[in-house]
This record gives structure tokens, sequence and C-alpha cells, in this order.
């Protein structure tokens, strides 16, 4: 069932709420694959209703970035949002969400949004907390879910909600990948026949790190020019960063302690893609 506003998605909730049912929510910006519908899965699995938010959120764009191009199918996402088990995908209008004179806004300040893609999306997390926080408000869920493959976006989204004492658990699922080990992605169908293929080198230079990390490689300096002569045996690969952050405080290392977080952001033509591994003893 698609619900398009907030006040009506309010009154089915709160009926669910009175007969004791409990609720997921799995936030989203459409244009579903297999990572989102692990998501859903997991959260049907764990609560009564699932609600599947489908918006893709204007304040987490800069203008120079892909809102307008970005990929969009509700009728599709429908189909597999329902047959994963969600029980409502909210689907609001821009207007909706952000109605005329909203000026409010979310940001979790510090290292945490300022180091990887804060660094080359400045805006990007404002717009993400901004919009998730919003989506807490109007949902009231008990638990959230979220993907590992935006690994800086889960640790932000954590420091908020504990920062604003939200009583809600947000839970981080494992990234989903296409058989040869590109991270799934929206994004991915940008990718022209060349590019796609020469983008599994983001999996496998990360693997490669975390090997030598096993075999005792601690040293940060050292597992990123790993990474990076990796990615760079492939001529298409623009790389935007190759960095490594103890996690979830991404804190700047200069060794691995205990649990570190190895992320990359690589251009193949106009498509920008993300990934990352953990690094843990
Ligand atoms: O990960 C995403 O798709 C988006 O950043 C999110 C969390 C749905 C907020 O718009």
């Amino acid at each position: 069932m698609i619900i398009t506003t907030i006040k009506e998605l309010r009154a089915y909730l709160d009926t669910q709420r009175k007969s004791g049912k409990t609720i997921g929510l799995v936030p989203t910006m459409g244009f579903l694959h297999e990572g989102h519908l692990s998501l859903i899965r997991r959260a049907k699995a764990e609560n009564h209703i699932v609600v599947m938010s489908d918006f893709v959120n204007p304040t987490q764009f800069a203008p120079n970035e892909d809102f307008e191009s970005y990929p969009r199918n509700i009728e599709h996402d429908e189909q597999l949002a329902t047959d994963a088990g969600a029980d409502v995908i909210f689907y609001p209008s821009v207007e909706e969400m952000y109605p005329n004179g909203s000026s409010t806004f979310v940001e979790a300040e510090g290292d945490i949004t300022k180091v990887l893609c804060g660094a080359s999306r400045p805006s990007h997390f404002k717009g993400v907390t901004t919009v998730v926080a919003m989506l807490f408000n109007i949902v009231q869920p008990q638990k959230a879910y979220f993907g590992q493959k935006d690994a800086q976006q889960a640790a932000v989204l954590i420091k908020m909600a504990t920062d604003l004492h939200m009583n809600i658990e947000l839970i981080v699922c494992p990234i989903v990948r296409e058989e040869d080990g590109l991270a799934m992605s929206s994004r991915n169908t940008y990718l022209s026949a060349n590019e796609r293929a020469q983008a599994v080198i983001l999996n496998q230079a990360l693997v490669k790190a975390k090997t030598i990390f096993e075999n005792g490689e601690h040293n940060v300096p050292n597992l990123i020019k790993t990474i990076t002569d990796k990615i760079t045996e492939m001529p298409l690969a623009d790389i935007d960063y190759v960095s490594i952050y103890e996690y979830p405080s991404l804190k700047t290392i200069e060794t691995v302690k205990e649990k570190a977080l190895a992320a990359v952001a690589v251009r193949f033509g106009k498509t920008r893609l993300i990934d990352n591994i953990i690094l843990e003893k």
C-alpha cells in the first residue's frame, strides 16, 4: 500500500500501535535493489509492521549533483517492497516533506561529518540527518534499518539518535554484493559496460587490504597504499578518496588498534561509487 501524506500515515500507524503492533522503518530513496530488500526482510522478521519510505531527498544533494536524474520507479519499488514484506510504502512529495517556509535542519558536527563523503559533499549529511529525523518523527518506529554500504551515514545517524536521545534502535545490515563483488547501488545503473566491468576493483582492493591486515599489516598509510595501487590498475578509475578511520568514531589513526573503516569513493566516468570494509582485530 502506498501512502503519500503524513496525516494518512500517522492515522494508519496510530491504529496499528493501539493494537500493540511494533513498527520498523526502512528509509530509502527508492529504485530498489537486493540491498534494500535485505533491509525490508530483516525489518519484517523483527517487527509487526514495516514502513519503507521512498523519497529522493533534495536537501542531501548539492546543486551540481544528480538529484534530478536520480533513478526513480515507484511502480517497480511498490511491487518489490511489498513482496519483501513492506506493509506501507511512504511516498511523499517534496512539498509534503518540506512545505513552504520549512527552514529547520538537524546537523551532526565534528569529524564524523567532515571526513570521507563529508569532505567531498559538505552539505550532504545535514540533508540526511534532517530527513531521517523527520521520518523518525513521522513514523516513530521502534527500530530503523540502514545499510553498511553507507557506513559513514550509519555512524552519523547513530550519533544523531544518541545525541538527541531518540528512543529508536538503529540496525546496520551487511553490504549486499553482485556475484562479482560490486556493492549493490541504485547508481550502478549509470555505469557503461566498460565502467561496470572495471568497478569490481573496489571490492577487490578492499578485500586485499583486509587480507594483509589479517596477516599483520596494521599501519594505516601502508594499507591505504595497497588499496590505492590496486584501484589504479583500472584506467577508468578516478579516485575521490581512499581512507581508513577508527570506526565508528571516524577519528584519524596511524595504526589500526581495534576496529577501523577502510572506505573508498571512486568515479567511473560521471558515476561516483562508494564501498567499504571493516578491519577488526
Ligand atoms: O541511504 C539513503 O538512501 C538515504 O541517504 C536516506 C537514508 C534514505 C535518507 O534520504
